[in-house]
């Protein structure tokens, strides 16, 4: 039995699409909600591989590139005080705040062999891609003498295929996102190098 699963496949309500968060509002919730500064990073992070590839790579208005922003900026809000309520809080939260379903809804993919919700949308898809294999990166530059600087991919994959490195992160998340988004492995980890040594 998963105990995290969310038994539901419609978030929020299609009326409040337009009603996406700013940045301030998104920053304030989440410095209100996460008290480990590693897991705020890695939250900033994401979002800020959600916008860059929103913009770069599907060429969206800035409207649907902040949606994709704060889907980044929050999927993990309720996960260290709230652990046994991941990601049903944060989802509840926006819900009262009337937020963009889509976003919700991204949110609420984030980890389907968890949640038990599938991405359907890129967003969905994006954010789970991003999401673990994002984290298994920033752990790597943080051994690297040189951090992000002269990284490759060919070092991300022997990392990958070593399972006692960032024994937390599931190699089988990454290899199943990767696939549903229907992008080679090589060309996320070259986006991630590129976009996320800004917010380390
Ligand atoms: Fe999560
Ligand atoms: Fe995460």
């Amino acid at each position: 039995m998963n105990l995290l699963a969310l038994n539901r496949t419609e978030f929020g309500n299609p009326a409040n699409e337009d009603n996406i968060p700013s940045l301030a509002e998104a920053e304030v919730l989440l410095n209100e909600w996460v008290k480990i500064d590693s897991l705020k990073r890695h939250m900033r992070q994401v979002g800020t591989l959600m916008r860059a590839w929103a913009a770069e790579r599907e060429q969206l208005d800035d409207t649907e590139q902040q949606k994709w922003q704060i889907a980044g900026l929050l999927h993990d809000a309720d996960w260290d005080q709230w652990p046994e309520q991941h990601c049903r809080k944060i989802i509840e939260e926006l819900e009262s705040r009337e937020v963009a379903p889509s976003i919700i809804r991204a949110i609420a993919s984030h980890g389907p062999s968890h949640f038990g919700v599938e991405p359907e949308t890129k967003m969905d898809k994006m954010l789970y891609a991003f999401d673990e294999l994002s984290g298994l990166i920033h752990a790597y530059s943080l051994m690297r003498p040189t951090a992000y600087e002269g990284m490759q991919p060919k070092g991300v994959r022997k990392r990958l295929k070593d399972k006692s490195f960032a024994a937390q992160v599931s190699r089988e998340d990454i290899r199943d996102a990767s696939e549903r988004a229907g992008i080679d492995l090589n060309e996320l980890i070259t986006f991630i190098i590129q976009h996320q040594a800004a917010v380390a």
